[in-house]
Protein backbone atom coordinates (compact mmCIF):
# COMPACT_ATOMS: atom_id res chain seq x y z
CA UNK A 1 0.00 0.00 0.00
CA UNK A 2 1.28 3.56 -0.88
CA UNK A 3 0.57 6.96 -0.06
CA UNK A 4 -1.41 7.43 -3.70
CA UNK A 5 -4.45 5.45 -2.15
CA UNK A 6 -7.04 7.40 -3.81
CA UNK A 7 -9.26 9.52 -2.01
CA UNK A 8 -12.83 9.36 -2.89
CA UNK A 9 -14.48 12.46 -3.57
CA UNK A 10 -17.70 13.65 -5.16
CA UNK A 11 -15.75 16.94 -6.22
CA UNK A 12 -12.65 16.03 -8.18
CA UNK A 13 -11.46 19.58 -8.02
CA UNK A 14 -9.56 18.27 -4.54
CA UNK A 15 -7.87 15.06 -6.03
CA UNK A 16 -4.72 17.19 -7.48
CA UNK A 17 -4.66 18.56 -4.51
CA UNK A 18 -4.92 15.82 -2.06
CA UNK A 19 -1.78 13.70 -4.21
CA UNK A 20 0.26 17.07 -3.76
CA UNK A 21 -0.43 16.70 -0.51
CA UNK A 22 0.41 12.91 -0.33
CA UNK A 23 3.59 12.83 -2.19
CA UNK A 24 4.75 16.01 -0.34
CA UNK A 25 4.14 14.21 3.06
CA UNK A 26 5.73 11.59 1.93
CA UNK A 27 8.84 12.66 0.52
CA UNK A 28 9.16 15.14 3.87
CA UNK A 29 8.71 12.40 6.05
CA UNK A 30 10.73 9.63 4.31
CA UNK A 31 13.69 11.97 4.32
CA UNK A 32 12.99 12.45 8.58
CA UNK A 33 13.50 8.32 8.67
CA UNK A 34 16.43 8.35 6.26
CA UNK A 35 18.05 10.70 8.42
CA UNK A 36 17.81 8.97 11.48
CA UNK A 37 20.93 7.29 12.65
CA UNK A 38 21.13 3.93 11.37
CA UNK A 39 21.16 2.05 14.89
CA UNK A 40 18.72 0.96 16.16
CA UNK A 41 17.48 -0.19 12.98
CA UNK A 42 14.62 -2.24 14.24
CA UNK A 43 12.89 0.62 15.97
CA UNK A 44 13.76 3.13 12.59
CA UNK A 45 11.72 -0.12 10.38
CA UNK A 46 8.76 0.18 12.57
CA UNK A 47 8.44 4.10 12.93
CA UNK A 48 8.57 4.04 8.86
CA UNK A 49 6.36 0.88 8.45
CA UNK A 50 3.97 3.00 10.80
CA UNK A 51 4.43 6.61 9.09
CA UNK A 52 4.70 5.44 5.44
CA UNK A 53 2.85 2.89 5.19
CA UNK A 54 -0.54 4.21 3.41
CA UNK A 55 -2.18 6.84 5.32
CA UNK A 56 -5.00 8.76 3.82
CA UNK A 57 -3.12 11.98 5.25
CA UNK A 58 -6.36 14.29 5.86
CA UNK A 59 -5.12 15.65 8.17
CA UNK A 60 -2.00 17.40 6.35
CA UNK A 61 -4.43 17.95 3.82
CA UNK A 62 -6.43 20.25 6.07
CA UNK A 63 -3.85 22.28 6.94
CA UNK A 64 -2.61 22.79 3.56
CA UNK A 65 -6.67 24.11 2.46
CA UNK A 66 -6.34 26.07 5.66
CA UNK A 67 -3.22 27.85 5.02
CA UNK A 68 -4.50 28.22 1.32
CA UNK A 69 -7.71 30.03 2.36
CA UNK A 70 -6.11 32.25 4.91
CA UNK A 71 -2.95 33.19 2.35
CA UNK A 72 -0.40 31.88 5.03
CA UNK A 73 2.89 29.74 3.33
CA UNK A 74 1.21 26.16 2.39
CA UNK A 75 5.16 24.60 2.39
CA UNK A 76 4.45 26.04 6.37
CA UNK A 77 1.45 24.08 6.78
CA UNK A 78 2.96 21.00 4.77
CA UNK A 79 5.34 20.78 7.71
CA UNK A 80 3.19 21.31 10.54
CA UNK A 81 0.87 19.15 8.83
CA UNK A 82 4.36 16.10 8.91
CA UNK A 83 4.47 17.11 12.47
CA UNK A 84 0.91 16.01 12.97
CA UNK A 85 0.57 12.84 11.15
CA UNK A 86 3.62 11.54 13.35
CA UNK A 87 1.46 12.17 16.47
CA UNK A 88 -1.16 10.53 14.48
CA UNK A 89 1.03 7.51 13.24
CA UNK A 90 2.04 6.86 17.22
CA UNK A 91 -1.50 7.39 18.41
CA UNK A 92 -2.88 4.68 15.90
CA UNK A 93 0.04 2.16 16.98
CA UNK A 94 -0.97 2.47 20.78
CA UNK A 95 -4.29 2.36 19.78
CA UNK A 96 -4.23 -1.14 18.01
CA UNK A 97 -2.24 -2.57 21.00
CA UNK A 98 -3.58 -5.54 22.66
CA UNK A 99 -4.12 -3.44 25.72
CA UNK A 100 -6.08 -0.92 23.80
CA UNK A 101 -8.49 -2.17 20.74
CA UNK A 102 -6.28 -5.22 19.96
CA UNK A 103 -6.38 -5.09 16.12
CA UNK A 104 -4.21 -7.33 14.02
CA UNK A 105 -4.63 -5.31 10.76
CA UNK A 106 -4.64 -1.69 9.63
CA UNK A 107 -4.50 -0.17 5.91
CA UNK A 108 -4.63 -3.51 4.59
CA UNK A 109 -1.68 -4.33 6.57
CA UNK A 110 -0.71 -6.21 10.00
CA UNK A 111 -0.66 -3.77 12.81
CA UNK A 112 2.75 -2.51 14.13
CA UNK A 113 2.81 -4.76 16.89
CA UNK A 114 2.08 -8.09 14.76
CA UNK A 115 4.63 -6.96 12.32
CA UNK A 116 7.71 -5.94 15.05
CA UNK A 117 6.21 -7.03 18.45
CA UNK A 118 4.66 -5.04 21.30
CA UNK A 119 7.92 -3.59 22.96
CA UNK A 120 8.89 -2.48 19.27
CA UNK A 121 5.67 -0.58 18.45
CA UNK A 122 5.33 0.85 21.90
CA UNK A 123 8.84 2.22 21.15
CA UNK A 124 7.65 3.44 17.71
CA UNK A 125 4.64 5.24 19.12
CA UNK A 126 7.30 6.90 21.95
CA UNK A 127 9.91 8.14 19.11
CA UNK A 128 7.01 9.26 16.78
CA UNK A 129 5.76 11.43 19.31
CA UNK A 130 9.06 12.83 19.77
CA UNK A 131 9.60 13.17 15.90
CA UNK A 132 6.55 15.72 16.20
CA UNK A 133 8.05 18.34 18.55
CA UNK A 134 11.57 17.91 16.92
CA UNK A 135 10.41 18.80 13.18
CA UNK A 136 7.90 21.63 15.33
CA UNK A 137 11.25 23.16 16.71
CA UNK A 138 13.77 23.11 14.05
CA UNK A 139 15.06 26.07 14.15
CA UNK A 140 15.19 26.31 10.19
CA UNK A 141 11.86 25.83 9.61
CA UNK A 142 8.65 27.30 9.68
CA UNK A 143 8.28 31.06 10.95
CA UNK A 144 11.65 32.62 12.82
CA UNK A 145 9.14 33.89 15.31
CA UNK A 146 9.98 32.58 18.62
CA UNK A 147 6.65 33.28 20.11
CA UNK A 148 5.05 31.53 17.04
CA UNK A 149 7.24 28.54 17.12
CA UNK A 150 6.49 27.89 21.20
CA UNK A 151 2.53 28.64 20.38
CA UNK A 152 2.57 26.13 17.64
CA UNK A 153 4.44 23.60 20.04
CA UNK A 154 2.17 24.24 22.86
CA UNK A 155 -0.99 23.59 21.05
CA UNK A 156 0.49 20.37 19.74
CA UNK A 157 1.00 19.34 23.18
CA UNK A 158 -2.40 20.22 23.97
CA UNK A 159 -4.07 18.28 21.44
CA UNK A 160 -1.95 15.14 21.99
CA UNK A 161 -1.71 15.19 25.54
CA UNK A 162 -4.20 14.30 28.53
CA UNK A 163 -6.56 17.08 27.72
CA UNK A 164 -6.31 15.87 23.99
CA UNK A 165 -5.80 12.86 22.08
CA UNK A 166 -4.79 10.64 25.18
CA UNK A 167 -7.51 12.04 27.08
CA UNK A 168 -10.25 10.69 24.63
CA UNK A 169 -8.40 7.19 24.05
CA UNK A 170 -8.53 6.93 28.60
CA UNK A 171 -12.63 8.03 28.02
CA UNK A 172 -13.06 5.47 25.33
CA UNK A 173 -10.87 2.65 27.38
CA UNK A 174 -13.62 3.88 30.48
CA UNK A 175 -16.52 3.43 28.36
CA UNK A 176 -15.51 -0.23 26.35
CA UNK A 177 -17.11 -3.38 27.25
CA UNK A 178 -20.10 -4.44 29.08
CA UNK A 179 -18.85 -3.72 32.86
CA UNK A 180 -18.20 0.07 31.43
CA UNK A 181 -17.61 2.71 33.88
CA UNK A 182 -18.89 5.29 32.11
CA UNK A 183 -22.02 5.83 30.83
CA UNK A 184 -23.00 5.25 27.43
CA UNK A 185 -24.86 8.99 26.82
CA UNK A 186 -24.51 10.85 24.08
CA UNK A 187 -22.97 13.51 26.21
CA UNK A 188 -20.02 11.12 27.14
CA UNK A 189 -19.92 10.23 23.38
CA UNK A 190 -19.71 13.66 22.30
CA UNK A 191 -16.73 14.15 24.89
CA UNK A 192 -14.69 11.26 24.05
CA UNK A 193 -15.05 11.61 20.39
CA UNK A 194 -14.43 15.75 20.35
CA UNK A 195 -10.82 14.40 22.51
CA UNK A 196 -9.64 11.27 20.93
CA UNK A 197 -9.74 12.22 17.27
CA UNK A 198 -11.48 16.12 17.33
CA UNK A 199 -8.52 17.67 19.11
CA UNK A 200 -5.99 16.26 16.69
CA UNK A 201 -8.17 17.46 13.35
CA UNK A 202 -8.88 20.85 15.20
CA UNK A 203 -5.05 21.51 15.86
CA UNK A 204 -4.90 21.05 12.01
CA UNK A 205 -7.14 24.24 11.49
CA UNK A 206 -5.79 26.47 14.13
CA UNK A 207 -2.09 25.78 13.99
CA UNK A 208 -1.97 27.45 10.34
CA UNK A 209 -3.93 29.89 11.98
CA UNK A 210 -1.34 30.41 14.22
CA UNK A 211 1.21 31.62 11.43
CA UNK A 212 -1.58 34.49 10.83
CA UNK A 213 -1.02 37.03 13.91
CA UNK A 214 -3.14 39.19 12.37
CA UNK A 215 -6.49 37.56 11.86
CA UNK A 216 -9.31 38.65 13.47
CA UNK A 217 -10.74 36.90 16.81
CA UNK A 218 -14.31 36.66 15.24
CA UNK A 219 -12.88 34.71 12.26
CA UNK A 220 -10.90 32.75 14.39
CA UNK A 221 -13.78 31.34 16.98
CA UNK A 222 -15.41 30.81 13.33
CA UNK A 223 -12.57 28.67 12.12
CA UNK A 224 -13.13 26.95 15.61
CA UNK A 225 -16.28 25.96 14.95
CA UNK A 226 -15.71 24.79 11.70
CA UNK A 227 -12.89 22.89 13.11
CA UNK A 228 -14.93 21.27 15.93
CA UNK A 229 -17.61 19.88 14.03
CA UNK A 230 -15.71 18.34 11.17
CA UNK A 231 -13.66 16.77 14.38
CA UNK A 232 -16.73 15.22 15.43
CA UNK A 233 -18.04 14.20 12.36
CA UNK A 234 -14.79 12.33 11.06
CA UNK A 235 -15.31 9.93 14.10
CA UNK A 236 -18.76 9.83 13.13
CA UNK A 237 -17.78 8.19 10.26
CA UNK A 238 -14.95 5.98 11.26
CA UNK A 239 -17.99 4.61 13.73
CA UNK A 240 -19.97 3.77 10.93
CA UNK A 241 -17.54 2.23 8.63
CA UNK A 242 -16.39 -0.01 11.58
CA UNK A 243 -19.41 -1.25 10.91
CA UNK A 244 -21.03 -1.13 7.61
CA UNK A 245 -17.53 -1.26 5.67
CA UNK A 246 -15.93 -4.20 4.56
CA UNK A 247 -12.24 -5.72 5.68
CA UNK A 248 -10.94 -4.90 2.03
CA UNK A 249 -12.26 -1.65 1.70
CA UNK A 250 -11.46 -0.07 5.52
CA UNK A 251 -8.33 -1.93 5.39
CA UNK A 252 -9.19 -2.85 9.01
CA UNK A 253 -11.13 -5.69 10.86
CA UNK A 254 -14.98 -4.35 10.27
CA UNK A 255 -17.29 -4.94 13.55
CA UNK A 256 -14.01 -4.39 16.02
CA UNK A 257 -16.01 -1.76 17.88
CA UNK A 258 -19.53 -3.55 18.20
CA UNK A 259 -17.03 -6.77 19.30
CA UNK A 260 -15.37 -4.95 22.19
CA UNK A 261 -19.04 -2.91 23.16
CA UNK A 262 -17.16 0.07 22.70
CA UNK A 263 -19.47 3.36 22.89
CA UNK A 264 -20.00 5.01 19.60
CA UNK A 265 -22.56 6.84 17.41
CA UNK A 266 -23.81 3.30 15.40
CA UNK A 267 -23.88 1.59 18.92
CA UNK A 268 -25.83 4.93 20.56
CA UNK A 269 -28.13 6.03 17.67
CA UNK A 270 -28.35 2.91 15.21
CA UNK A 271 -26.59 3.73 11.92
CA UNK A 272 -29.58 5.73 11.01
CA UNK A 273 -29.54 7.76 13.62
CA UNK A 274 -25.43 8.24 13.14
CA UNK A 275 -25.63 9.12 9.26
CA UNK A 276 -28.19 11.81 10.37
CA UNK A 277 -25.44 13.33 13.38
CA UNK A 278 -23.03 13.11 10.61
CA UNK A 279 -25.03 15.21 8.09
CA UNK A 280 -26.01 17.53 11.10
CA UNK A 281 -22.59 18.18 11.70
CA UNK A 282 -21.24 18.62 8.40
CA UNK A 283 -23.75 21.14 8.00
CA UNK A 284 -22.62 23.34 11.27
CA UNK A 285 -19.36 23.37 9.79
CA UNK A 286 -20.50 24.62 6.59
CA UNK A 287 -22.19 27.09 8.17
CA UNK A 288 -19.30 28.77 10.29
CA UNK A 289 -17.74 28.85 7.06
CA UNK A 290 -20.05 30.40 4.91
CA UNK A 291 -19.47 33.45 7.54
CA UNK A 292 -15.95 33.93 6.71
CA UNK A 293 -14.73 36.15 4.02
CA UNK A 294 -12.36 33.83 2.28
CA UNK A 295 -12.35 31.21 -0.52
CA UNK A 296 -13.09 28.22 1.11
CA UNK A 297 -14.41 26.27 -1.37
CA UNK A 298 -11.64 23.63 -0.80
CA UNK A 299 -12.63 23.33 2.42
CA UNK A 300 -16.10 23.33 1.38
CA UNK A 301 -14.86 19.67 -1.34
CA UNK A 302 -13.14 18.48 1.86
CA UNK A 303 -16.65 18.36 3.65
CA UNK A 304 -17.72 16.34 1.14
CA UNK A 305 -14.86 13.99 1.52
CA UNK A 306 -15.69 13.35 5.07
CA UNK A 307 -19.10 12.49 4.26
CA UNK A 308 -18.56 10.43 1.43
CA UNK A 309 -15.40 9.08 1.94
CA UNK A 310 -15.39 5.04 2.45
CA UNK A 311 -11.92 3.83 4.24
C1 LIG B 1 -8.23 6.65 11.79
O1 LIG B 1 -7.80 7.82 11.18
C2 LIG B 1 -8.34 6.84 13.24
C3 LIG B 1 -9.20 7.94 13.65
C4 LIG B 1 -8.78 8.89 14.38
C5 LIG B 1 -10.60 7.93 13.28
P1 LIG B 1 -7.64 7.92 9.60
O2 LIG B 1 -8.90 7.39 8.95
O3 LIG B 1 -7.26 9.30 9.23
O4 LIG B 1 -6.45 6.91 9.31
P2 LIG B 1 -5.39 6.84 8.12
O5 LIG B 1 -4.19 7.60 8.57
O6 LIG B 1 -5.99 7.41 6.87
O7 LIG B 1 -5.10 5.37 7.99
C1 LIG C 1 -8.86 5.89 17.47
O1 LIG C 1 -10.20 5.65 17.28
C2 LIG C 1 -8.58 7.30 17.63
C3 LIG C 1 -7.18 7.51 17.98
C4 LIG C 1 -6.84 8.45 18.77
C5 LIG C 1 -6.13 6.64 17.48
P1 LIG C 1 -10.50 4.21 16.72
O2 LIG C 1 -10.02 3.17 17.63
O3 LIG C 1 -11.94 4.15 16.34
O4 LIG C 1 -9.62 4.21 15.39
P2 LIG C 1 -9.50 2.98 14.41
O5 LIG C 1 -10.91 2.64 13.97
O6 LIG C 1 -8.85 1.87 15.16
O7 LIG C 1 -8.69 3.50 13.26
MG1 LIG D 1 -9.57 2.98 19.66
MG1 LIG E 1 -8.98 1.34 17.08
MG1 LIG F 1 -12.67 3.19 14.62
Amino acid sequence: MTTTMTLHTEDMSLRPTAKHVQDSVHMFLAQQIDSLPSHPTELANAMKYSLLGGGKRMRPLLCYLIADAIDVSTKDALVIGCAIECIHAYSLIHDDLPAMDDDDTRRGQPTCHIAFGEAQAILAGDALQALAFSILSEPDWLTDRLQSKVALVHTLALSSGQQGMCGGQAIDLAATGKNASIPHTLETLTQLHRLKTGALLKACVSMPLLLKPDISKEHVALFDTFAEKIGLAFQVQDDILDETGSEAQIGKPQGSDAELHKHTFPALLGIEGAKTELQNLVQDALHALASLPYNTSALVAFCDVLIHRDH
